[in-house]
């Protein structure tokens, strides 16, 4: 495993990021597709042993049980320190006026609730799910600034929204002496690359590192088109994504399998390898529901593409609009 550092941060971060939505009661919240602690224990075993430090989770997912579990096996499995903690804040845990936003009750009642769940007594990177327009970006910016002040966080960052408001939150904590958000944890993936047009030259020009999320468009660029997986057939969420360009997607899925098979490695290899070498991307954060997604997903840190494999895998993308917040 390779390591670097969060953007400008100092916080040292493994160059695979290990997402927890994966992990949790399938009962619980939208996962219908996650996996119990009984099945994810060796998931999380092997990412332990892999080198895998970093690890990804929220709140909302399945309600708080992704937490849960996280905290418990990385507990079974690895020191505190040894470890980077990041979960988020924003989505709706219940129907009460503390249980979903970015208010400065909210934030505390749910940082409260999410150290509870982890088992720790502070996160390292606390993120913003999303940009919530309800609270005054200072109230928000406020609130983050005062759970770091009070030890239970480390560093902060954010995720899926418009540049120009994660432009406003910055300039709100630099007019304020508060602190910066670190991380940008963002929809990218060669299926999805609105994000080059705004937010990846703001985050280079700021020195904020870049954790993409479903970096394999949720298993699209992982596989052949059409194979049904357990995932697949329940995934709410992820079916709503990737319908825009449906053409322009088969010929990219097409050359992701072409450059793999000529390189006898898998496409997830292929596909996370073109998104580790993409400026300015810290980490993909990837999901794993099966024994050999995490090895190829290490593997993928030791793939060069060729400036000619990189180019042909970028042309048949055509801009759609942007999607997933
Ligand atoms: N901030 C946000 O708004 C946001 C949104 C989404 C996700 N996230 C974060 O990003 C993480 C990753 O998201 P994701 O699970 O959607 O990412 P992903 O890596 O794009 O998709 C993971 C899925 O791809 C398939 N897959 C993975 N490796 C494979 C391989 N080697 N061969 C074949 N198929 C493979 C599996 O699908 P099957 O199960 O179908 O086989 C797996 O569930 C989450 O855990 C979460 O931490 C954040």
């Amino acid at each position: 495993m390779e390591y670097t550092r969060l953007g400008g941060s100092g916080l040292r971060v493994s160059r695979i990021v290990l997402g927890c939505m994966s992990f949790g009661d399938p009962g619980r919240g939208t996962h219908s597709w996650s996996l119990g602690k009984d099945e994810a224990r060796p998931l999380v075993r092997a990412a332990i042993e892999a080198g895998i430090t970093t690890f990804d989770t929220a709140n909302s997912y399945s309600l708080g049980d992704s937490e849960v579990l996280t905290g418990a096996l990385l507990g079974e499995f690895a020191k505190r320190d040894e470890v980077i903690i990041a979960t988020k804040v924003y989505g709706r845990m219940g129907e009460g006026p503390k249980e979903s936003g970015l208010s400065r009750a909210a934030i505390h009642a749910q940082a409260d609730a999410s150290l509870r769940r982890l088992g720790t007594d502070h996160i390292d990177l606390y993120q913003i799910h999303r940009y919530d327009p309800e609270v005054p970006v200072e109230e928000t910016m406020e609130a983050l600034h005062d759970l770091v002040r009070a030890g239970k966080v480390r560093y902060l960052g954010a995720s899926s929204m418009w540049t120009w408001q994660f432009a406003l939150a910055q300039h709100a904590a630099d007019l304020n002496g508060w602190t910066r958000f670190v991380s940008m944890q963002n929809q990218y993936n060669l299926l999805m690359r609105e994000e080059e047009r705004e937010m990846l030259p703001y985050c280079l020009d700021q020195g904020v590192g870049v954790l993409p999320w479903s970096p394999l468009a949720r298993g699209r660029l992982a596989r052949e088109p059409e194979t049904a997986t357990r995932r697949s057939a329940s995934d709410a969420f992820g079916s709503r994504l990737y319908r825009q360009a449906v053409e322009s997607d088969r010929e990219v899925i097409d050359v992701v399998g072409a450059v793999a098979a000529e390189r006898g490695v898998s496409r997830a290899q292929v596909a996370l390898a073109w998104l580790l070498h993409r400026e300015p991307v810290t980490a993909p954060i990837v999901g794993v529901t099966g024994d050999h997604h995490l090895s190829e997903a290490v593997a993928a840190v030791d793939l060069d593409l060729t400036d000619d494999e990189v180019a042909r895998l970028a042309a048949p993308y055509v801009p759609r609009l942007p999607e997933g917040f």
